[in-house]
């Protein structure tokens, strides 16, 4: 991984939760020196403040970013990024790397914009990127090779998991899957302490049991590569306490309204992918 950043310039378009979270990670993993790395913003103010808070040039000119970087990580909402490619699309060149965090945003719709066939890679990162526990999906525009891939793996790899995938149409799931899915890990989490507080816990103990069942099965899926159902059913003793919660939990419908969550999410990012950047 260091190999591959060695020597690299990196630019970040936009600062906030995920381009912050990059530079972050980048920095402190020793994967990029603060000399590699800069930064844009649209604010003067907030790049003074993130220029002093990750001790790296921060911009307020996309055009200058671009010209300096190998590497160009486009950070900004969605609706923001064809102004921004209307500043730079002249200016990237076959040589550098675009990879765009933009939600709901395909690559075709991003190199439409380019004046030459640049690589671009599309990223789904999410929040726990800001303390390294993401999950970054990459999947390749049309110039986009294997190394390209593996120089984004190596940009996101500080900050969490990441995957590959190959058919680009399946990034709407991906977004509305670990995209958005902590959103919906944290639904579940206030759920079940306010049970706790209802059975009489404290509201911070209830909290910490609820974060900590969560991630600690969230990390045994994981480590040990077994079928949820399976490990959920070494819980489930006979007639045990269990059993009931899962009964009340089918009740309420909680597997059909997380499998439903995905699907609004996946089919209102594809009509934001067919429809923002005309
Ligand atoms: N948040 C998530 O969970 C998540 C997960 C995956 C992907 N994403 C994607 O990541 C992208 C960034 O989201 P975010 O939540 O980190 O941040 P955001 O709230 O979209 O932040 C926007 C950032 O872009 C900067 N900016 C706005 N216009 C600019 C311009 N013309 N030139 C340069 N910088 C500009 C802003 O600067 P100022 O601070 O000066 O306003 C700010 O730093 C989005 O496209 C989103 O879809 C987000």
């Amino acid at each position: 991984m260091e190999l591959m950043l060695a020597g690299k310039r990196i630019g970040i378009i936009g600062l906030r939760t995920i381009g912050t979270a990059l530079a972050q990670g980048l920095l402190e993993s020793g994967l990029a020196t603060p000399e590699q790395l800069s930064g844009s913003t649209a604010h003067l103010e907030s790049a003074r403040a993130k220029g002093e808070l990750l001790g790296i040039q921060v911009l307020t000119d996309n055009r200058a970013l671009v010209k300096g970087a190998d590497v160009v990580i486009l950070a900004v909402k969605p609706k923001t990024v064809p102004k921004v490619l209307s500043e730079i699309g002249e200016l990237l060149t076959s040589q550098q790397l675009l990879i765009s965090v933009a939600a709901a945003t395909p690559t075709r719709l991003i190199e439409a914009r380019l004046a030459q066939p640049v690589p671009v890679v599309r990223a789904m990162p999410n929040t726990p990127c800001r303390i390294g526990q993401g999950m970054t999906a990459l999947c390749a525009g049309a110039y986009a090779g294997e190394e390209h891939l593996e120089l984004a793996r190596a940009i996101f790899s500080p900050v969490g998991r990441v995957a590959l995938v190959e058919d680009e149409e399946l990034m709407d799931a991906v977004t509305a899957l670990s995209g958005s899915g902590p959103a919906y890990a944290y639904i579940i989490i206030e759920s079940l302490a306010e049970g706790g507080v209802k059975m009489g816990l404290p509201r911070k103990l209830a909290t910490e049991l609820a974060a900590q069942a969560l991630l600690g099965g969230a990390a045994l899926v994981l480590a040990s590569g077994e079928h949820p159902a399976l490990l959920k059913d070494d819980v489930t003793t006979p007639a045990g306490v269990t059993i009931d919660g899962l009964i009340a939990l089918e009740e309420g419908g909680l597997r059909v309204a997380l499998i439903k969550a995905v699907m609004a999410a996946t089919e209102r990012g594809k009509a934001l992918s067919d429809g923002h950047l005309r």
